[in-house]
C-alpha cells in the first residue's frame, strides 16, 4: 500500500509510531501510510496471529516494525508494554490510540449490559490507560503527538448503537481536556472521526446487525443497508481506509503543529 497520488509524502524519517489495534483494518493502513513515509512502527493488538501478519506485511518499507500482544484495558499491562517499547526503538514520538468495539446493535430499552460495559472498558478505559502512560512518557521527553480514534458517532448517535456512541463521545472529551493539559509540555493531543469507512470488517458488521435489529432506520436485508447508509453521505461513497490514514498522517506531523484538542471528522461531509 503506497501512498495514494496527490497525498503528502510527510517525513517520518527517524521516527516511531505506536498503533493500538495494529491488527485492525484502520490501524493496518496507518502502519502501511507511516512505514512508506520512513517511520518504524509498534504495533499493539489483542489479536497476535493477525497482527503478525500486518506486521510482515510491512517488510518492504525497510523501516523498523516490531508487534506487541497488548491488552489497553488494563493499565498494568500497558504501563509494561510501553516501557518494552521505548527500550526497543528509543523512543516513540507518535501515539495512535486507535484499538476499539463497535458493540451489540440494540434498541436503548434491549441494549445488553454486559456490552455496554465491554464497550466502555475497551474504547473509554483503554483509551484513557494509553493516554495516561503515553502523556507520562512524551512529557518527559519533552515532544510528541496523540491522536485518539474516535467516529462521527461521537459527534452525531448513531441509533441502535448506544455504548459506541456513549463511548466515543468520551473519546472526544477525553482528547479535549488531554489537549490542555499536555500543551504546555509541547504535545499535541486530537481525535479522529470516521463516519462511513469500507469495505472492512466494522463495515460489513454495521450494516449486518443494523438490518438484524429491525428498527424504523434500517432494511432487514444488510445489502439494502448499505444502500441506505450510503445514501445519507452527500459524496454518495464510502470513505477509504487510505483516506482515514491520511488524517492520521496530517494530524501528527508538522503541518498540524498548531493544531490540538481538534476533532476531524472524516465523513463525506455528513
Ligand atoms: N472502520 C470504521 O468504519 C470506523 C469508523 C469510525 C471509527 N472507527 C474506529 O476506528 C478504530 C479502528 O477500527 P477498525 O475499523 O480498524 O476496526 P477493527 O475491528 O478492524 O480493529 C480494531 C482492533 O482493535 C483491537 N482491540 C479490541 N480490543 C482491544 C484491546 N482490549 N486491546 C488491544 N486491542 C484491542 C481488535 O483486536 C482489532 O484488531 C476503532 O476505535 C473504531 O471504533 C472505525
Amino acid at each position: 500500500m503506497t501512498p495514494q497520488p496527490g497525498t503528502a509524502a510527510y517525513q517520518f524519517a527517524g521516527k516511531t509510531i505506536l498503533i493500538t489495534g495494529g491488527a485492525g483494518d484502520i490501524g493496518r493502513a496507518v502502519a502501511h501510510r507511516f512505514a512508506s513515509n520512513g517511520a518504524g512502527i509498534i504495533l499493539w493488538d489483542l489479536n497476535e496471529t493477525k497482527q503478525s501478519l500486518v506486521a510482515a506485511g510491512l517488510s518492504d518499507y525497510k523501516v523498523p516494525i516490531a508487534s506487541m500482544p497488548c491488552d489497553v484495558t488494563n493499565l498494568e499491562a500497558v504501563q509494561k508494554a510501553f516501557d518494552e517499547a521505548v527500550s526497543r526503538s528509543g523512543r516513540i514520538d507518535y501515539v495512535f490510540n486507535n484499538a476499539g468495539y463497535q458493540g451489540a446493535f440494540a434498541t436503548t430499552e434491549n441494549y445488553p449490559e454486559d456490552d455496554f460495559r465491554k464497550v466502555i472498558e475497551i474504547n473509554v478505559i483503554g483509551v484513557f490507560n494509553v493516554l495516561k502512560v503515553a502523556a507520562n512518557y512524551l512529557k518527559q521527553q519533552g515532544d510528541g503527538a496523540i491522536v485518539n480514534t474516535a467516529s462521527y458517532a461521537g459527534v452525531v448517535g448513531p441509533a441502535n448503537m448506544l455504548a459506541y456512541g456513549a463511548s466515543k463521545f468520551a473519546v472526544i472529551g477525553m482528547t479535549q481536556t488531554a489537549a490542555k493539559d499536555l500543551a504546555p509540555h509541547k504535545i499535541r493531543v486530537n481525535a479522529l472521526s470516521p463516519a462511513l469507512i469500507g469495505p472492512g470488517y466494522m463495515w460489513t458488521r454495521q450494516t449486518e446487525l443494523q438490518a438484524a435489529v429491525g428498527s424504523q432506520y434500517f432494511d432487514s436485508d444488510p445489502k439494502v443497508v448499505e444502500q441506505q447508509m450510503i445514501q445519507s453521505v452527500p459524496m454518495r461513497r464510502l470513505g477509504t481506509l487510505e483516506e482515514v490514514a491520511n488524517g492520521v498522517a496530517f494530524l501528527m506531523s508538522e503541518e498540524a503543529s498548531y493544531i490540538t484538542g481538534f476533532n476531524l471528522e472524516i465523513t463525506g461531509g455528513q
